[in-house]
């Protein structure tokens, strides 16, 4: 391909349809690919971006199982969601689609069928992971077992989310049904196989040679092991009822295997957008001056850069992606996001939190981006940056800009005098920025490029503070216009080049700088900021101000925080073992024990012993003393006047030289910390044993 590309094909990772998008997607994926796509757009080139709901797969069932409905009511549900979420964040695709739709289900069938019938698969009876009592076979997600590679408890069959190994259900250790729970047996059925090590002579060439230098050392190296272990055949079907009926003779209840229809999904995107402007679709796909990139997590890798460029060259027409810029994961709060513990930042709640503020979480995930690897998101790092960076240097230069310019000049741009050398280098600088910004982008360094964004708005900040316009205003009022007009010419530039990170921002900084995009013919582009002496010319009305960012409060991130807590604790309540009943007593055992309501009327540390406290217990009978091991849980100060239930006939017994006269019930959290025996407290549940 040419160095200057006749069109961008770009595709974002179709998220599997069993539940709404969070944090982790957005920042691994779809924000920087559409940094990326509405660059490409500002530069004028032809993009088609396109993305699309993953409405097969065994996800899908199992969500559908446990939930009581049907699979298609599950993709219905959540493509909507996840549909509106994108649109909420401006994630800009040309196209968002779903591979349940006609024009998916015809363009994978066909797929398939060529291949098939020029002999490309290999057909053969294996024998697969059964469960009798479900009555089917066990593919993929239906079975867990231990990881071959790394021992992981819980690896999928297809998957270890532990590792990032693919494998065959198979190769599992200790299988497990995830339907019944049943150890599965093995039966024959056959089966479609790709055979990936006819490919390793063309990967090894197009990955291991071509793109060395330019694949992000993540992709390349993964590439590199899978290439390296020797590649073997794999399954292209699936024993399953949902999904894409395998267009042969002899497959009854048979699909497509999800990771086989899935990327294809990104061509019947095209064809349907392509449809839709009227335009062909096949030079997005098989114009080798396309340049075709997948933007996706790295648990996808070997999908995007082994096995779907393998089906692409075994059908012969198209042509392979160009890049494959992988990011790794985003954890949050120090811990995995996990969709099934509810350890997430969800993209329609966060909405509810924090309305219109979706460049806040844009700006935030692409500061912090995994784009080399995992990283963190914090509540505390997203209020800091918000409120030091984006509050305190993007949104006060421009307010102090459009304020300034209503104030002296009701609003209207003035007309510069002679430009002093610090003029002239600030525009300068200004007009050099819009080649770094790209220089970044095109390397996938999207971090990187958004810091240079907000050091043209840093520079804009030094310019008016060393300036003072609000001093010389008193003194020289041709110079206040002067500089006034440069800050304004930062502030247009600003509103253009902010635009494929913060596009909600700079559409707004847009409207009230009125200045237009490329949209209208006298609009601004990107190439403008490096290339025109005036961006807003003077005589040009502002219109009125209006903040682009407020301040995040403490008490909005306790409460992000708090939602946090309460599903570690949900959690930590339903991982718990409860403990099995103990043998039967009798009546006569029960009434032998004596309980009574007692109040702790003193407290001390048990000197030397770091889990026990020595109380004085007010029992109604007498005061008496009780050795109790509390101490981790609870300071001296904080029990005294606490009322317990105290097991009084408990016999005496010395507890590092102090007789101890019963015995005080406790119960334990989740966690491990102990409280006193009153079922009413958060985090005690039912079968928790008292002691
Ligand atoms: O990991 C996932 O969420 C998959 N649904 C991604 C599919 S990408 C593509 F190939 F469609
Ligand atoms: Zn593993």
């Amino acid at each position: 391909m040419s160095q200057d590309p006749k069109r961008y094909t770009i595709t974002a990772a179709l998220p599997y349809t069993n539940g709404p998008v969070h944090i982790g997607h957005l920042a691994g994926v779809y924000i920087p690919a559409d940094i990326y796509a509405r660059f490409q757009r500002m530069q004028g080139k032809d993009v088609a971006f396109v993305c699309g709901s993953d409405e097969h797969g065994v996800p899908i069932t199992l969500k559908a199982k446990k939930e009581g409905i049907t699979p298609q009511q599950v993709v219905d549900k959540y493509n909507s969601i996840i549909k509106q979420s994108f649109e909420d964040f401006g994630i800009s695709f040309d196209n968002y689609s779903r591979t349940t739709s006609k024009i998916h289900h015809d363009t994978a069938s066909e797929f398939f069928k060529k291949l098939h019938s020029e002999g490309k698969f290999i057909e053969e009876v294996t024998q697969q992971l059964y469960d009798a009592d479900a009555n089917q076979f066990l593919a993929d997600r239906f079975v867990v077992g231990t990881c071959p590679k790394c021992g992981n408890e819980e690896s999928y069959g297809d998957q270890c989310e532990s590792c990032g190994t693919s494998h065959n259900a198979t190769d599992l250790i200790h299988p497990k049904s995830a339907i019944t729970g049943a150890v599965p047996s093995l039966k024959e059925t056959k089966h479609w196989f790709l055979p990936l090590d006819k490919y390793e002579p063309f990967l090894k060439e197009w990955i291991l040679e071509e793109h060395k230098k330019d694949w992000k050392t993540n992709v390349y190296g993964q590439c590199k092991s899978w290439i390296d272990d020797g590649l073997r055949p794999r399954a292209v079907t699936r024993d399953l009822d949902w999904g894409i009926p395998v267009p042969a003779a002899d497959a009854d209840g048979k699909v497509l295997y999800v990771w086989f229809d899935a990327p294809i999904g990104y061509i019947s995107a095209t064809k349907q957008w392509a449809k839709k402007q009227g335009k062909d679709w096949e030079p997005y796909w098989k114009d080798k001056d396309t340049k075709l990139l997948h933007f996706i997590g790295k648990d996808n890798i070997v999908f995007h850069c082994i096995i779907f460029p393998s089906m692409l060259k075994a059908e012969g027409s198209y042509i392979l992606p160009n890049n494959v810029p992988a990011n790794e994961f985003l954890n949050l709060e120090g811990n995995k996001i996990s969709t099934s513990k509810n350890w997430a930042v969800w993209l329609h709640e966060y909405l509810e939190d924090f309305p219109d503020q979706q460049d806040v979480l844009r700006y935030v995930l692409t500061s912090n981006a995994p784009e080399t690897k995992d990283n963190d998101f914090t509540w505390a790092d997203f209020q800091a940056r918000n409120n030091n960076e984006l509050v305190a240097i993007f949104g006060n230069f421009i307010n102090r800009v459009t304020v300034l310019t209503h104030k002296y000049y009701d609003g209207i741009t003035p007309s510069e005098g002679m430009l002093s050398q610090i003029d002239i280098k600030t525009l300068e600088t200004v007009r050099a920025y819009p080649a770094v910004i790209e220089s970044s982008i095109e390397r996938y360094r999207f971090r990187e490029a958004q810091q240079e964004l907000m050091n043209v708005a840093r520079l804009g900040n030094k310019y008016l503070a060393d300036q003072e316009p609000w001093k010389t205003i008193k003194t020289d009022e041709q110079r206040t216009k002067t500089v006034m007009f440069v800050a304004l010419q930062i502030a247009s530039a600003l509103a253009i080049l902010s635009e494929p990170f913060l596009p909600h921002t700079s559409r707004k900084l847009k409207e009230m700088l009125r200045i237009n995009s490329r949209e209208t013919q006298n609009g601004l582009q990107w190439s403008d900021v490096a290339t025109k002496q005036i961006l807003i010319a003077p005589g040009h009305t502002i219109n009125t101000n209006e903040l682009l960012f407020s301040k995040i409060e403490d008490s909005q991130i306790q409460a992000q925080m708090d939602k946090l807590t309460a599903s570690k604790l949900a959690n930590e309540i339903a991982e718990k073992v409860t403990t099995p009943q103990k043998d039967t007593c009798t009546f006569e055992d029960f009434t032998k024990l004596d309980m009574r309501v007692g109040t702790i009327i003193e407290a001390e540390k048990m000197p030397k012993a770091k889990k026990l406290l020595v109380l004085k217990v007010d029992t109604g009978l007498d005061v008496r003393t009780i050795v109790s091991g509390i101490a981790e849980s609870f300071t001296p100060q904080e029990i005294i006047g606490k009322r317990v239930t105290v097991l009084v006939n408990l016999a005496p017994r010395a507890l590092r030289g102090v007789e101890s006269q019963g015995m005080i019930l406790m119960t334990q959290m989740p966690d491990g910390t102990l409280v006193f025996v009153n079922p009413d407290t958060a985090g005690v549940s039912n079968g928790d044993s008292i002691a």
